[in-house]
């Protein structure tokens, strides 16, 4: 095995063992023997580490509101609640589904495009901690129903800081021409509009969110350095904002020779870039909490061989993990257990009935026959949570492993 494989594993706190995978000290293909596949799993413990990382980066109070959009399980997010994380969430569906894990409405910062009428009446009757806006007509859409429900709400503008994230051109948001946040030019309108509806809207802050799986964080505080005399001058004009939000988007490691973004400097070069500002500052990251943490484990259905092609057929495909057949994303794949030292160039791929249900081309893999169960890496942020039933296949099962135990979801 390369030291490049090696290390990555151990990021995940796996390792092969007699050519077993191991999370730590727990053989999985032991753990799993009874378990039906296909099914997620996700390493709680991981998931604490990951978040420990992030708050001891940090050399300031930090308010964390975990994107739930990214895997909203239910376990997983009564243990983020018991570490006194907040939630992000982009729909009143995931707002409610965070309020039956316990998260208090004050805890919740709403985001998303495109609230719906019916969204923002809920999140103003269940009285949630922030409104993320991100167009001038949402901002009038709250102002006039906060008036016809006799309340104010609280409001944070979305600024579009316009800055090119280094990461696939399918999950950048924070350029001009991304649908996300509002354009700096257009920001003296909604200062308008708050002013003319002071009675309904209480603006408390300033977010950015700039692009997901940032391996290279230089991005962020550029767009700080963009936003921070913006608030300053809001602060100036006498808007008493209490928070500025620098948004997620640190990346994990998905393939051997890729490096972990340099956590300690994120934290530290945003805590200093900060420390002048007397406000809270909030932090909405999905992937790199949770990423690392989940496996989707499978079993190899057939192996067809073509005069083209070699393909493994697997039980899962893109309806339980989109992100292969969406963004042309890697996944690492390894067998839970080792059966063979020959390599076989494979096209992975699922049962679905589209072209594009591919998890990898031409991959060179341990050779695999019907009935190997494989570990499919990194699934634990937008798998479970992008996946759907179409040809009507079951989703799939969840886990979670604490301690080395299994439990059901
Ligand atoms: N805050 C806002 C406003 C967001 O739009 C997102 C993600 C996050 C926070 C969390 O970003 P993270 O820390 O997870 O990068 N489905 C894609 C990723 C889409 C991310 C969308 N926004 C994927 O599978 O790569």
């Amino acid at each position: 095995m390369s030291v490049n494989l090696k290390s990555f594993l151990a990021q995940q706190n796996l390792i092969y063992k007699n050519g077993s995978l191991h999370s730590g000290d727990t053989s999985l293909p032991k753990i799993f023997a009874k378990k039906k596949t296909p099914f997620y799993v996700y390493n709680l413990d991981l998931v604490e580490t990951r978040l420990n990382e992030l708050i001891e980066a940090f050399t300031r109070p930090i308010h964390i509101h975990y994107a739930m959009k990214a895997n909203g399980n239910l376990s997983l997010l009564q243990f983020l609640k018991n570490q006194d994380v907040g939630l992000d969430v982009v729909s009143a569906g995931e707002a409610k589904w965070g309020m039956k894990a316990g998260f208090k409405p004050s805890t919740i910062v709403f985001s998303g495009v495109g609230k719906t009428v019916e969204e923002i009446e809920f999140a103003l009757a269940k009285k949630i901690k922030v409104l993320n806006v991100e167009s001038l007509p949402e901002l009038k859409r709250i102002a006039q129903i906060a008036k016809r429900k006799k309340t104010k709400a609280s409001v944070a503008l979305r600024l579009n800081p316009d800055v090119e994230a280094k990461t696939h051109r399918h999950i950048t948001t924070g350029a001009h021409y991304n649908k996300f946040g509002i354009e700096e030019s257009a920001i003296p309108q909604a200062l308008e509009i708050i002013k003319k509806n002071q009675k309904y809207l209480n603006l408390v802050g300033l977010t950015f969110h700039i692009g997901s799986q940032l391996l290279d964080v230089k991005p962020v505080s550029e767009a700080l350095r963009k936003v921070k005399p913006l608030f300053q001058s809001l602060r100036d004009q006498g808007f008493a904002l209490k928070h500025l939000s620098v948004g997620g988007g640190l990346g994990v490691p998905y393939q051997p020779h890729e490096s972990p973004p340099d956590v300690s400097s994120y934290g530290r070069t945003i805590s200093e870039l900060t420390k002048d500002l007397d406000c809270d500052l909030q932090l909405e990251p999905g992937r790199f909490l949770v990423a690392e943490s989940g496996l989707l484990i499978t079993e190899v259905q057939y192996v067809k061989k073509t005069s083209h092609n070699e393909f493994l057929i697997l039980d899962t495909g893109m309806n339980h993990l989109m992100r292969p057949a969406l963004y042309e994303a890697h996944h690492e794949i390894l067998p839970l257990q080792e059966t063979s030292q020959k390599e076989v160039n494979y096209e992975v791929v699922g049962p679905i009935c589209e072209s594009t249900d591919v998890f990898a081309r031409s991959r060179k893999m341990k050779e695999a026959k019907t009935g190997d169960r494989l570990a499919i890496l990194n699934t634990g942020a937008y798998g479970f949570s992008m996946s759907n039933d179409f040809n009507l296949r079951e989703k799939a099962p969840e886990y979670i492993l604490k301690n080395g135990k299994l439990l059901l979801k």
